[in-house]
Formats: structure tokens, C-alpha cells, sequence
């Protein structure tokens, strides 16, 4: 990226602090596209076709026209400072939110212990909440008033706009300000830094709604931050355990699970996933046993798989949440339930289990159908053998003709997956099409060989000197051309050629088209031959394209002859 407002040495610093891949993947779900090349929606600015392309073997990216806000996120996610003014500004007033925000947890805190704060040391006692637990958290307690908080805070020299901002006041109608949070039992949500980011209020006892919480602000961002994990990290436990409520997570740590979580009221994103990823290796989810908690937990076990983390799953029988299971049934219980807590393969065999009634015979099909579907994707052998013999177990049938069924789909399945990848490969010209439709390539196997000399140009742009290279004329693509006249002047006045240098004189279509053609394979020992190969199909490519155009030339001329004439 060329950003000249920034110092050479902070940029570098800066990209050298942000692995390419791991910022990319933990803000973009990245497809697979053609070869190593990957794509996505551009995390820097909203769009809603992918034009962001990712090559994770060579570490380069390319976003269009927003070096800048990247430059401002990347500091950020490395907590650089980013030397420039209205940086300075932006992170001044980050600070002094967090100091504000500081402050009135401070406050909610101490009304708590207030002779106001009874309702909500009552409701704590009938959650069973206690004071140690309490001040862990930092729960506290937003009175029954509309300016308490935002008095108290303007004694301490905050302005209406300060409150405003970080989402602790809203303006009424005749233009005042009043507080955000009354009468709710106040749960401060603070970072792993230990920064008060936001906070999330419960109202006491029931009634609509039941939860408010901090809007996005300059320091909030829901989506990547989880409720908690401020506690969590520290735990000497090995894994996290990911709840989805708060009060539940309250609960778990006040029975001794210290490492619970939860996301803030959304379900699990990547981001959060990720940030798990660098606290453990090992997630187990205790979601709510509900529809809607099964279906949260089957989304939230794709995330985390996709990281590499181990997930494990409870089975919260006979309570609608943990809070409740505790309650109920105590926390040696609870330990139990983790320890013998279902990995994900085991999940996924009870919830299709739940779907049949075995002993309706057509159900039993359906379901022996499905159940060996899902165990002819597991990798490993043994583990196919095993669930296979629980599986004929469940619908009380023989064990080895179930295994045999798992096995014969399983060749299918990969029998099938060979042929549609030999398929792909014997295809050459859909292969070779750019993403981008209107970039059509009319003769394709003209364009793989333009292609070629772009890449070869790029890898090795002494090449430039090179008497025989073609004209961009002479390419059939003109996108290609483009982007190969713009390379040849580049290189031929010795400019050093990268994705940053060229973004100024490319489309971001053409960058993308550049990136993704740059992934594909060039063996550079061969770098002679393949140069004079791609030439020579350009010029042979072009003389046939010559010679059709001559005949419709003529069979044009002939045709309007014939029309003038008749
Ligand atoms: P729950 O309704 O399960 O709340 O919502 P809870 O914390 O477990 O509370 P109890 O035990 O029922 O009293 C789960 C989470 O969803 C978010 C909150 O973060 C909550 O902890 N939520 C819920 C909201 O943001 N807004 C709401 O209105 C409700
Ligand atoms: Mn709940």
C-alpha cells in the first residue's frame, strides 16, 4: 500500500507486526478460489462482491483505495500509536472514553453497596450472586434516576458529549440529555487489557427488554470482544468454556469454572474465535438447551474448527441453561458434565439421532442413511469403525454392516471428488476465466499465455529488455494489455514492481485480476523457455485471430453487397 502521510519505518514496523494471514482471516471469511488464491469482501471498506484477494504462500493482499483506514486498523490491532495528528485526536478521545468509562463503573459499583441499591441486592440474592463474585465483576447498580450517573460524571469534569459518545446518555426530546442505564444490575464488559470497553444492564427481575447494552462506540465493538475473558484468560484450567449468557457466566466462575465466556449477546463471530485461539486449544460450549442454543452451538463448532481448536460440547439434560443446571444439581455435577462433556463427532451423532424414531422401521433407514453419511467424512479409520458399531447399536442392527456402508461411501465420496477435480483440471479455458465477468477472455488460451508473460514480467522484470517481447497489442485480452503495458513501462524505467506501486495506475479490478493471475504456478528456472513459449502462442494466436477476422471481413463486405444489390 503507498500511504506517503505515513513514515517509511512506522509502515514497515507495522506490517511487520501484523501477519498478513492472521489479520486476514480473523476479520474476512476467505473463499477458495482459483488456485492458492484466496477471496473475500474487503474488511476495510463495505462492499458486497468480493474484490479482495489474499495469497496466503506468498503473504500478499490487495485492498482498493483504503490504504489509509488500514494503516489506522492495523495500528490498532497491534496497540502501535500512529504518528500523525488526527490520531493524536482519535486517540486521545479513546482514552479519555475509557477513563470516563472507568469512572462510572466506579460509580454503578458503589451504588450497589448505597442504601438505593437494595432492589438490586435483592435481586443478586435471589440469583444467588455473592458479594465476592460481585466484586470480581465489577456488577454494580444503576439507580432509579434519570441523571444520576451523568451528574456525577460531569462533577468530574466529563461533558454531555463525552456521555454521549460512549453511550452512557441519550438526548430526550426536548434536547437534554438523560441517563442510558436505570434501575439495572450493571455488568461492566472489560477487555484483556483490563479497559472498561461497554456495559451491559439487566434489568431486575422481568420486563422488556431484558437486557440493554453499550452501542458500538470509538472503544465497543461487540464482535470482538467476549464477556469475561478478561477473567477467563487467566485461568489455570486448559480450555474456555463459552456460554451464551452473562449471568451464566457469572454463575460458572461463582461455582468455581473460571474459564467461562460469552459473546455479548450476538452469536459466536470469527473474530471472537480468534481471539479465543490465543488464550486455549480447547473450547467447550454450554450453550442453552433450547433450539435455538443447539443451532448457536452446531454454527459456533464451524467457527471454531476452522481454527484448529478442539470443541467439545454439553448436554446441559433436565436445565434450560448452566445458571440453572449449578442451581439445580450443584457444581460437582457440572465438573462431571464437563469432564465427560461429548466431543463434536459425538454431538453431531446425538443430534441426528434426535431427528429418527428408531423403532419406526422407515425412520431407522433414514436415519442409518444419514448417520453413515456423516461417518464417511471422518478421516480416521478407527474412528469410523468405532461410531459405526455405536451407530448399529442405536438402530440394532449388525455391526459390520454398518462399517461396510461407512466404508462403501466413503469411496464413493472420494471416487467423486477425484473425478469433478479431474474434470476441473481437463477444462483449462473455464479455469483460466477472471472473476470478473466483464473481463471475459475471448480467446483463453491466448490470454494463459499473456498471462504467463505478465507473471514472468513481474517475477523478473530484467526481462523488459528483451527484444522479442510482444507489443500489448498484439494480446487478445485487453485488460491483459493494459496491465502488461503498464508493467513494461514500469520495468523498463527500472520502477520497482509491486502490488503497492502498480495500485496507483491499476483499476482495483485490474489489481485483482493482477493478484489472482500472479498466484498461479511459474517455474522461474524455466523462466527462458517459458518466455519464448508464451510468445510464441501470443504471435501464433494472433494470426489465426488475424486470418478470421480477414474471412469476416469479407463474408461482411459480401453480405451488405448482396443486401445493396437486392
Ligand atoms: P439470556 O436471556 O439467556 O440472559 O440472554 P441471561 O444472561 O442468561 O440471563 P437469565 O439467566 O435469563 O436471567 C443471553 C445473553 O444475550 C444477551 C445478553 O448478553 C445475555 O446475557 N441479551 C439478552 C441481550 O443483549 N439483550 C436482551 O434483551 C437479552
Ligand atoms: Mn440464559
Amino acid at each position: 500500500m503507498i500511504v506517503t502521510a505515513f513514515p517509511e519505518s512506522f509502515l514497515t514496523e507495522l506490517t511487520e507486526r501484523n501477519d498478513i494471514v492472521e489479520v486476514v482471516s480473523s476479520y474476512v471469511r476467505l473463499s477458495k478460489k482459483s488456485g492458492s488464491n484466496l477471496f473475500g469482501l474487503c474488511p476495510f471498506h463495505s462492499e458486497k462482491t468480493p474484490s479482495f484477494s489474499v495469497s496466503p504462500d506468498k503473504q500478499i493482499y490487495h485492498c482498493f483505495g483504503c490504504g489509509k483506514e488500514a494503516v489506522e486498523f492495523l495500528a490498532r490491532r497491534v496497540n502501535m500509536p500512529v504518528p500523525e495528528e488526527a490520531n493524536d485526536r482519535e486517540s486521545k478521545k479513546r482514552g479519555r472514553m475509557l477513563a470516563l468509562n472507568k469512572d462510572a463503573a466506579r460509580f454503578f459499583y458503589e451504588q450497589l453497596s448505597a442504601p438505593g441499591g437494595a432492589p438490586a441486592r435483592d435481586y443478586m440474592k435471589r440469583r444467588q450472586i455473592g458479594r465476592t463474585t460481585a466484586t470480581n465483576f465489577g456488577i454494580g447498580y444503576a439507580p432509579d434516576s434519570w441523571d444520576a450517573l451523568r451528574s456525577a460524571m460531569k462533577a468530574k469534569g466529563y461533558s454531555d458529549f463525552e456521555l454521549f459518545d460512549a453511550g452512557l446518555v441519550r438526548k430526550g426530546k426536548n434536547g437534554g440529555f438523560y441517563d442510558t442505564f436505570r434501575q439495572r444490575l450493571m455488568f461492566p464488559v472489560i477487555d484483556v487489557r483490563g479497559n472498561v470497553i461497554g456495559f451491559s444492564g439487566r434489568i431486575l427481575g422481568d420486563g422488556e427488554p431484558k437486557y440493554m447494552n453499550s452501542p458500538e462506540t470509538l472503544v465497543f465493538n461487540k464482535s470482538r470482544n467476549l464477556f469475561a475473558l478478561n477473567l477467563a484468560k487467566k485461568s489455570k484450567s486448559g480450555y474456555i468454556i463459552l456460554s451464551e449468557g452473562n449471568i451464566d457466566v457469572v454463575s460458572l466462575h461463582q461455582a468455581g469454572f473460571d474459564s467461562a465466556v460469552a459473546s455479548l449477546g450476538t452469536s459466536l463471530t470469527p473474530e471472537q474465535a480468534r481471539l479465543i485461539s490465543r488464550y486455549t486449544g480447547e473450547v467447550i460450549i454450554a450453550y442453552d438447551n433450547d433450539g435455538a442454543g443447539i443451532k448457536a452451538a452446531q454454527r459456533a463448532i464451524g467457527i471454531l474448527e476452522k481454527l484448529e481448536l478442539k470443541v467439545k460440547v454439553l448436554r446441559l439434560n433436565g436445565a434450560k441453561d448452566p445458571d440453572e443446571y449449578i442451581k439445580l444439581k450443584g457444581a460437582e455435577a457440572f465438573r462431571q458434565l464437563l469432564e465427560g462433556s461429548e466431543n463434536q463427532i459425538d454431538y453431531r451423532l446425538r443430534t441426528v439421532t434426535d431427528k429418527y424414531v428408531l423403532t419406526e422401521p422407515d425412520q431407522k433407514v433414514a436415519f442409518l442413511k444419514e448417520a453413515t453419511e456423516l461417518l464417511a467424512r471422518l478421516p480416521g479409520a478407527v474412528e469410523r469403525q468405532v461410531y459405526a458399531m455405536r451407530v448399529a447399536e442405536l438402530a440394532g442392527v449388525k455391526g459390520e454392516a454398518v462399517a461396510d456402508e461407512v466404508e462403501r461411501r466413503r469411496k464413493r465420496m472420494l471416487s467423486a471428488a477425484r473425478k469433478s477435480e479431474a474434470r476441473d483440471q481437463s477444462r483449462p479455458e473455464r479455469q483460466l476465466q477472471p472473476e470478473e465477468k466483464s473481463f471475459r477472455y475471448d480467446d483463453p488460451a491466448s490470454a494463459a499465455a499473456e498471462e504467463g508473460l505478465i507473471r514472468l514480467l513481474y517475477l523478473d522484470p530484467s526481462l523488459s529488455g528483451s527484444a522479442a517481447l510482444p507489443a500489448p497489442e498484439d494480446f487478445s485480452a485487453p485488460v491483459l494489455a493494459h496491465i502488461y503495458a503498464v508493467l513494461l513501462e514500469k520495468a523498463r524505467r527500472g520502477d520497482s514492481l509491486s502490488t503497492a506501486t502498480l495500485s496507483g495506475a491499476l483499476s482495483g479490478q485490474e489489481m485483482s485480476l493482477l493478484v489472482q493471475l500472479l498466484q498461479k504456478p511459474e517455474q522461474l528456472n524455466r523462466g527462458e523457455t517459458a518466455l519464448n513459449d508464451y510468445i510464441a502462442r501470443i504471435r501464433e494466436r494472433k494470426e489465426l485471430a488475424g486470418a478470421d477476422t480477414d474471412l469476416r471481413a469479407l463474408a461482411k463486405q459480401f453480405r451488405e453487397k448482396k443486401g445493396y444489390e437486392g
